[in-house]
């Protein structure tokens, strides 16, 4: 795991810089060792005092500490560590890195490393979807950066959405997973997720108001675990997750075949909302009034149930197969019943009617059943949902 690793640790300003104190801490715990650096602006927010107290060592802050400088250099800070952490991530600091920047210490030992980094960023809802801030995301991730969060959440300034720094376990998972280490490595997961577009013609199709938002968060967590995902995704209204290979389909149809090539895999989760049918007679061109007054007739086919398919192959099945199940009353008997129709090994749950909230909501309430019961888990966020059930699944594959 961690332990006996270096972990570089950058704190830049932001207010989600208390929650660095903690994660200094569980890597102690865990073994690490974390030489810290602070820029500036989180000296406003944490005090070096606290953070070196915690870390064991001295803060790094000056880029122009001549005793340091003589003992051992900047660029030799940044490389003798197995990890560098930036957390939290300031958009500022993004901006610099994806730059090529360097006016002070965090920014310098980022440009001259050559050690893997992992960013956790952090900041207000409007920076996080700044077009600048998204260009700037696209070159660090395109430079091998790897990013952790933001999640979607209240945040300290009052509004609502993503831009809150991931949390310490989940921060943890992530250098886990970077340090090759995450319990899910060496495992091929494909999750499908969001909903599917069934075409009546060219402009026109038949949909359901799936986000995507729980898909997203489980392949996101099996990432965060160190699990290679395959993400199969329907139209969502969500971004897919970073760190995993995307491949964006429209149709059932078309979702089966991307799932069938994407195996063979250790375990499948099929999240998507996959629509029942599809229009059999679809036009190939728009289809127009006649002026007669005379609806269209739309004949409709069953489309592939997935799930089912895929937990029935001979020679590829995955080891563990889960799918999921929406219902509005009797939930857990349905859902059992589900499992044994669908021939799949684990059914996640859920509760939809109107009343809960939880059809687009940001939280989840669901039962895992598997072989040996069900399991009834608390009202959680989606978020937390997903890194449990990663957690489950990758217990399941050890
Ligand atoms: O039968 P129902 O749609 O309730 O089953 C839900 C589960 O089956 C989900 O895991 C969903 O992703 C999966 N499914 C599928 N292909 C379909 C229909 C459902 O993979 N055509």
């Amino acid at each position: 795991m961690v332990s006996g690793k270096r972990i570089l640790l950058i704190v830049a300003g932001g207010i989600a810089a208390y929650k660095t104190l903690d994660l200094i801490r569980r890597l102690r715990e865990r073994g690490a060792a974390v030489t810290p650096v602070m820029t500036q602006a989180a000296e406003r927010f944490v005090t070096p005092l606290s953070v070196s107290a915690l870390a064991g060592e001295a803060v790094h802050r000056d880029l122009f500490d001549l005793t340091r400088e003589a003992e051992m250099g900047h660029i030799q800070l940044s490389r003798s560590a197995d990890l560098v952490v930036v957390a939290p991530a300031t958009a500022n600091l993004m901006a610099k890195m994806a730059g090529g920047l360097a006016d002070d210490l965090a920014s310098t030992l980022l440009l001259a490393t050559d050690t893997p980094v992992l960013l956790a960023p952090a900041m207000n809802v409007r920076m996080w979807t700044h077009p600048a801030t998204r260009r700037n995301l696209g070159v660090l991730q395109s430079d091998g950066i790897r990013v952790v969060g933001p999640n979607e959440g209240d945040m300290a300034c009052g509004e609502y959405g993503p831009g809150r720094m991931a949390e310490v376990p989940e921060i943890l998972s992530a250098i886990e997973a970077a340090l090759g280490a995450g319990p899910l490595a060496g495992r091929r997961i494909v999750v499908t997720s969001g909903p599917t577009h069934e075409p009546i013609d060219p402009v026109r199709y038949i949909a359901n108001r799936s986000s995507g938002a729980q898909g997203t968060a489980l392949a996101r967590a099996l990432a965060t675990l160190g699990a290679e995902v395959v993400f199969v995704t329907g139209p969502a209204a969500v971004p897919p997750p970073q760190g995993v290979e995307i491949v964006r389909v429209e149709t059932a149809r078309e979702m089966l075949a991307a799932v069938e090539a994407a195996l063979p895999a250790d375990a499948a989760v099929c999240a998507a909302a996959v629509a029942d049918w599809h229009v059999a007679n679809a036009a190939d061109q728009k289809m127009k009034k006649d002026g007669s007054g005379r609806a269209p007739v739309l004949d409709f086919a069953e489309n592939p149930d997935i799930l089912a398919r895929i937990a029935r192959r001979a020679e590829d099945r995955p080891r563990l197969v889960v799918g999921f199940a929406a219902e509005t009353h009797d939930v857990v008997a349905h859902a059992e019943a589900k499992r044994a129709r669908k021939g799949c090994d684990w059914i996640v749950a859920n509760d939809v009617s109107p009343a809960t909230g939880i059809m687009g909501g940001a939280e989840n309430e669901v039962t895992l059943i598997t072989g040996s019961g069900a399991e009834a888990w608390p009202r959680l966020s989606k978020d937390e949902v997903a890194q449990r059930l990663a957690r489950r699944i990758a217990e399941a594959l050890a």
